[in-house]
């Protein structure tokens, strides 16, 4: 049977990209466009640069499926640690169905990105507890559980030193504090083995930008329990986003 071809689409802190993407093969139909996150990120402004992308794509099919930087629980933002405040609370599933006119579904970018690289990526077909984390503005995170996913975690948040684990282990922490490898790699170390104490997961997988610079800091990583760096990159997330769409995912 032929798939529906759906919009999928990540929104991030710094750009909100986009891709046409068939959601049965995880493979881009058009080119991944990125622009620039708008500021202040509101919800009018997010989707201005959404129908900007559906245009560019040239996007005539049916769903739309976005991967949000938040906790998302049906269909209404409830979180916003790296997004405009505006959006706590905001019923984000009905308004960008009647603006953009299209069936659209929104789940967390974590949880989307993390769906993808375990159907596509380093997950594929593995049991037991895997814990997909991605290391970006933030840290999000996604739990799948034999392949099931336990969706809006929000690991990033976990208390670390003096605030919480994103403010040490991100990629952002990393860049503001202008730090080395093998310095940032330590809270990534003790962030990770906090983890894997509390859940005794089977196995991390790193995405978000810093998965392709693993090599750079792998030996820094001392847990038993396997860390790998995602292998979808930075598609992970619009191909999430349009999985969850063709499901029909309402969480
Ligand atoms: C948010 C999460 C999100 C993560 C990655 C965190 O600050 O609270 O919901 O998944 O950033 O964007």
């Amino acid at each position: 049977m032929e798939s529906e071809n759906i919009l999928g689409i990540d929104v991030g802190a710094t750009g909100i990209k986009g891709a046409i993407v068939n959601p049965k093969t995880g493979a881009l139909i058009t080119e991944r466009i990125k622009i620039k996150t708008p500021k202040p990120a509101t919800p009018d402004a997010i989707l201005a640069v959404i129908r900007e992308l559906k245009r560019k794509l040239k996007f005539t099919g049916d769903k739309i499926g976005i991967g949000f930087p938040s906790v998302v629980k049906n269909g209404t933002v409830l979180s916003a640690a790296n997004i405009d405040k505006s959006w706590i609370n905001y019923p984000i599933v009905e308004k960008y169905s009647k603006a953009l006119r299209k069936e659209v579904y929104v789940i967390n970018d974590a949880d989307a990105a993390g769906l993808a690289e375990m159907k596509f990526g380093k997950g594929k077909k593995k049991k037991g507890l895997v814990i997909f984390l991605t290391l970006g503005t933030g840290i999000g995170s996604a739990p799948f559980k034999d392949g099931k996913l336990l969706a809006n975690t929000e690991f990033g948040h976990l208390k670390y030193k003096e605030s919480v684990a994103e403010k040490y282990a991100s990629n952002s922490a990393r860049e503001l504090k202008k730090q080395s490898w093998k310095v940032w790699a330590g809270e990534l170390n003790t962030y990770l083995k906090m983890i894997d104490f509390y859940l005794s997961p089977d196995l991390f997988i790193i995405g978000g930008g810093v998965s392709k610079d693993f090599i750079s800091y792998k030996r820094y990583i001392t847990l038993k329990t396997p860390v790998e760096p995602a292998s979808l990159q930075n598609a992970a997330g619009v191909i999430g986003a349009a999985m969850a769409a063709d499901a029909r995912m309402i969480i």
